[in-house]
């Protein structure tokens, strides 16, 4: 039944079609195991099987445990990998955990040190999908792959840099996990930040993964501390109440299955952090996120500052910053706008878009599961999060994080299903004459 559930999945999702063959030799190699997490014996029993299964293949097989499950569980699970020995080889044996890592900087400590009792670093592999997109991992290759980008990429020339990642969709079944979550736990600690060191990060000396993972923590220790009376100024949160997404009428938060009906969890988030090294002194990096949003969209726009002195400074010459947009998804491509003269018998400029699109390459472009699941497969830790990322990244979010815990926004819900969020989030841009893309 397990492997026919497989195959009915695979037919259904996978990019490719299944070929028979491949699969009759694929499903061979798939068994089940019904296990217990708190069962000792449940342990003793795979690992068993696994030893088995080496025995008939002449084989020490690679071992590797994917914990998609919540935090507390994690605990309960390693104590019983390490009393069976299930994972002793740490050249041949590990673990990927799912986020949410931990649900604060504390707890995150714990379970790094609870995973060392058990694992070598290098065993473990924390997931932040987004590492895993075609178009984040391409931010790697087109700053550090030309010439041309890199020179420019400070605060001489960038006015400032937003990141975006609307969904459309609300809670959908997770109403009760995600009250307990939130945006800024569910999004900014991890995929957001995430990006934002992509951008940041000086160039890693080699594609090494402690190489490129250094360079990440340097960016995430850089970022300035919000302290508590900063908080206002800093960040806005906001939870939607019911609207009208694509025509279609949609609930509220607080009416969604296992949510309180006087929550506090914010569904938006909107904040500006400033990174206090000599590349990015004083330019603000806006970052968003929000549920129920008007469209799922999520990009990175990079401006750049305006011309010093300009020849078209005067009327009626009407000069758009540069910029430079790259756009994860559902759109993946990458748009750099600059001015042209409109075609005419005087002389007007209009910005035009330079333009490269993934959709009209010709490869195939795998999921970012594909790459993850890969990757931790043939060893390679470059995508996943180190116990000191995930530190960091608690510790950046941390004081937005306890304000917001223990102040109770009144204001909720403070934005419309279907909308751009609260006009906060608006306000926190335009204080500084800029605008969210
Ligand atoms: C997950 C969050 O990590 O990312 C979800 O827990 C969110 O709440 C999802 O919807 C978004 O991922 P993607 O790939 O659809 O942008």
């Amino acid at each position: 039944n397990f492997r026919d559930y497989i195959k009915n999945n695979l037919e259904t999702f996978s990019r490719h079609q299944v070929n028979e063959n491949d699969w009759r030799n694929f499903e061979s190699h798939i068994t089940y195991h019904k296990h217990e997490i708190d069962s000792e014996d449940s342990y003793i029993n795979l690992k068993e099987q696994l030893n088995d299964f080496d025995a008939i293949n002449g084989t020490r097989s690679n071992r590797l445990f994917y914990l998609s499950i919540g935090p507390d569980f994690i605990s309960t699970i390693s104590n019983n990998i390490k009393k069976s020995s299930l994972a002793a080889d740490p050249k041949k044996d590990r673990i990927i955990i799912e986020k949410p890592f931990g649900h604060d900087k504390n707890s995150a400590l714990e379970l790094n040190s609870l995973l060392a009792e058990t694992f070598e670093e290098e065993q473990i592999y924390r997931i932040d999908h987004y590492l895993g997109k075609e178009t984040v991992q391409n931010i790697l290759a087109f700053r550090f792959g030309n010439i041309i980008f890199e020179p420019l990429w400070d605060n001489n020339h960038i006015e400032s840099v937003q990141i975006t990642v609307a969904e459309e969709v609300g809670v959908e079944t997770r109403g009760s996990f995600y009250e307990g979550t939130g945006a800024l736990k569910d999004m900014v600690q991890n995929h957001l930040l995430q990006i934002l060191c992509m951008i940041a990060m000086e160039p890693p000396a080699s594609l090494e993964a402690d190489e490129i993972r250094d360079r990440k923590v340097d960016v995430l220790k850089t970022i300035r501390r919000i302290t508590p009376d900063k908080v206002a100024h800093y960040a806005v949160r906001g939870q939607y109440g019911k609207g009208t997404i694509n025509g279609v009428e949609a609930k509220g938060y607080r009416e969604e299955n296992g949510v309180a009906d006087d929550s506090n969890t914010e569904t938006f988030v909107a904040a500006k952090f400033y990174l206090d090294n000599k590349r990015w002194q004083d330019v603000p990096f806006y970052v968003r996120t929000g549920k129920k949003m008007k469209e799922k969209q999520s990009y990175i726009t990079i401006q750049f500052k305006p011309i010093p002195t300009s020849t078209f400074s005067h009327s009626p010459h009407q000069l758009s910053p540069n910029k430079l947009i790259i756009n994860i998804q559902p759109l993946m491509d990458i748009r750099l706008q600059f001015m042209t003269k409109k075609p005419g018998l005087t002389l007007k400029l209009k910005p035009v878009e330079m333009v490269f699109d993934y959709f009209a390459c010709d490869e195939d472009t795998p999921e970012a599961y594909e790459n993850l699941l890969l990757d931790a497969i043939i060893g390679d830790l470059t995508l996943f999060m180190r116990s000191d990322q995930v530190e960091e990244a608690w510790d950046v979010v941390k004081t937005l994080q306890e304000f917001w815990e223990n102040n109770k926004e009144e204001s909720f819900p403070n934005y419309e299903a279907g909308s751009w969020g609260p006009d906060e989030g608006n306000a926190l841009l335009d204080r500084q004459g800029h605008h969210w893309d």
